[in-house]
């Protein structure tokens, strides 16, 4: 290793074993620091599929017979890890070489009404921009062709246009005892938890979906044919809320966290991970009707999808990843359902759908909201079903020097290179861990105002004439950045009093394997090794902000 290190680099980013983005070597170190970010908490699960020997056995069988790219490609389809296929592990070549694909399993109650109304949906997309992402900085050395292969060919959706009967949009429908605006709930709930790690990357072919998921994955697959509605990494699953709610009607707003496997066999896999998919669904209460349906990837932000490729057979070590800009995927109704079928006043059938009647124009009536929430209190809603952290706000970077100014607390801010609450790598672990256990919350909460941003967001915003004091607080902030992450505290003024790098941060709490079993307490209540170091290093920043300002500003 010593002899890799480049002079070059400057001396803060050297000590960290990093450089920044795109510069040069930086990108294979920085993503063997990535996975050990992220991929930590799995070895331990991993390893203990082969402590039986039995196991370990047919897996140097299977390395004689068919090498290990053979194996990966056998391991894809294993999904129980037993060395075995099952036919229903066998299924997805089964359908690749027949090209027929068996019924799936609805829900025993979701058949579907022949003379019920349908739903058209409409799919467009803007390909991702291949120069949003750091890769293509170098012009995409060193990545082999076939890595990128799926992600150049995908350049439209894979069903532009598709009709659903209006009855199986009955999934988004709430729960019972979930009637008032402002309520949530899992629609698919997250099977994702310290003990069960993360799902495998080396998979080509999602699972058969099941109930609720059916539908999910139908939408999805109107964008790419290999939609996992179950990402491999937290956030997982499918959350909603009501907004509104009428005597016939609920307006509820969703948010989807799955992923897309762009490569196909012989390649290796490449996940294609958008931040997130929300959208809204206005329906009747008994799913008869669907008056208006949009999902999409929000593309407000300068990054907005996360991408991990393997170039080699081994499932934890030969993986790179990149983050771009997706500039539009989504779905959206043409117009409300209507019914297939239609009476007229003398008994006559009229199909609706045929072209020939022109002249059936249907009205629909207005709906008048008897309840509702706005827009924004809904999204932060589904937030907070999906990360606890989000008990205490994160606000954006300007907004959180003002309040903080207000309230006399300190700004502590995340500085990352891919987004916090999106599936990015790079905030997961803190966010899976430190920043939701109890004790942090409440001192985030006592004592300062939070914020999270990314680093290129902030080098905007220093190269922003027009703000000068923004600019300097920008620049302050990104003065002490290290990659991947580096955590801050702040005085309103903008002067950065503690830091702490995300790596350096795990390396204090790193879990050794021989003692894995004993710190693994992260229910709440335990002060695990991560949360305590955490809350000295807040602590910290406090001591030192009350040195430079020695009077009864800070609250303490
Ligand atoms: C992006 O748009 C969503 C809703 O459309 C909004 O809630 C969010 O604040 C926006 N984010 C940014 C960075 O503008
Ligand atoms: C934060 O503090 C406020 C006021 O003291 C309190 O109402 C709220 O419940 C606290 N939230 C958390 C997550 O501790
Ligand atoms: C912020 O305030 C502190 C204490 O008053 C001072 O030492 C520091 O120089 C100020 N920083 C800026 C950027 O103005």
């Amino acid at each position: 290793m010593a002899a890799d290190v480049d002079k070059t680099v400057p001396e803060r980013e050297r000590r960290n074993g990093l450089r920044s983005p795109g510069s040069g070597s930086w990108f294979r170190r920085g993503l063997w620091l990535l996975l050990v970010v992220c991929g930590a908490p799995l070895a331990a699960f991993g390893i203990k599929f082969y402590r039986d020997s039995e196991l370990l056995k047919r897996h140097e069988e299977g390395v004689r017979s068919l090498g290990a790219d053979g194996l990966f490609l056998f391991s894809s389809l294993d999904t129980d890890h037993d060395l075995y296929l099952s036919p229903e592990e066998f299924k997805p070549i089964a359908e690749k070489l027949t090209g027929l694909i068996p019924p799936v399993d609805l829900e025993e109650d979701v058949i579907d009404d022949p003379n019920g109304e349908a739903l058209i949906l409409e799919a467009k997309m803007q390909p991702l921009l291949l120069d949003s992402m750091t890769k293509s900085k170098d012009g995409f050395l060193g990545v082999s062709h076939s890595s990128l292969s799926g992600l150049r060919s995908w350049t439209a959706p894979a069903t532009p246009s598709s009709s659903f009967p209006a009855g199986q949009f009955r999934v988004f429908l709430p729960p019972k005892g979930k009637v008032e605006a402002g309520d949530t709930w899992w629609v698919i709930p997250s099977e994702l938890n310290i003990f069960t790690g993360y799902l495998p990357n080396n998979r080509y072919y999602p699972p058969t979906p099941k109930g609720k998921e059916v539908l999910i994955h139908s939408l999805l697959s109107m964008f790419h044919p290999r939609p996992f509605i179950k990402s491999r990494f937290a956030p997982q699953g499918t959350v909603a809320c009501i907004r509104a709610s009428s005597d016939f009607y609920y307006d509820i707003i969703f948010r989807i966290h799955a992923e897309f496997q762009l490569n196909d066999v012989p390649n290796f896999p490449f996940w294609f991970t958008p931040g997130q998919f929300t959208g809204n669904i206005v329906l009747s209460k008994d799913a008869s009707h669907v008056r208006h349906f949009h999902l999409y990837v929000p593309s407000n932000r300068s990054l907005n999808v996360d991408m991990e490729w393997l170039y080699g057979a081994s499932e934890s070590s030969n993986m790179e990843v990149d983050i771009g800009y997706l500039p539009q995927l989504e779905l959206r109704s043409t117009a409300p359902s209507t019914p297939s079928v239609i009476v007229d006043e003398t008994g006559n059938v009229l199909d609706s759908r045929d072209g020939s009647n022109d002249q059936i124009q249907f009205v629909f009536e207005e709906i008048h909201w008897t309840s509702e929430i706005s827009q924004e209190e809904a999204v932060r809603r589904l937030e907070v079903t999906l990360y606890p952290f989000k008990k205490v706000s994160y606000l954006p970077f300007a907004e959180a020097f003002e309040r903080a100014a207000a309230e006399k607390k300190l700004v502590h801010s995340i500085l990352l290179w891919g987004a916090l609450d999106d599936q990015s790598c790079s905030g997961r672990t803190l966010r899976e861990t430190v920043l939701e256990s109890s004790p942090v919350l409440t001192l985030l909460n006592q004592s300062f105002i939070s914020s999270w941003s990314l680093v290129k967001e902030l080098e905007t915003m220093q190269a922003d004439e027009r703000n000068a004091a923004l600019r300097e607080k920008a620049r302050l902030h990104l003065e002490k950045y290290s990659f991947p992450v580096e955590m801050l505290v702040a005085l309103p003024n903008g002067t950065v009093v503690h830091h702490i790098n995300a790596n350096y941060f795990l390396d204090q709490t790193a879990v050794k394997p021989e003692d894995e079993g004993a710190t693994f307490s992260f229910s709440g209540g335990f002060e695990d090794p991560s949360t305590s170091t955490y809350i000295k290093f807040l602590k910290e920043g406090l001591e030192k902000a009350k040195e430079i300002m020695t009077h009864p500003y800070l609250p303490f």
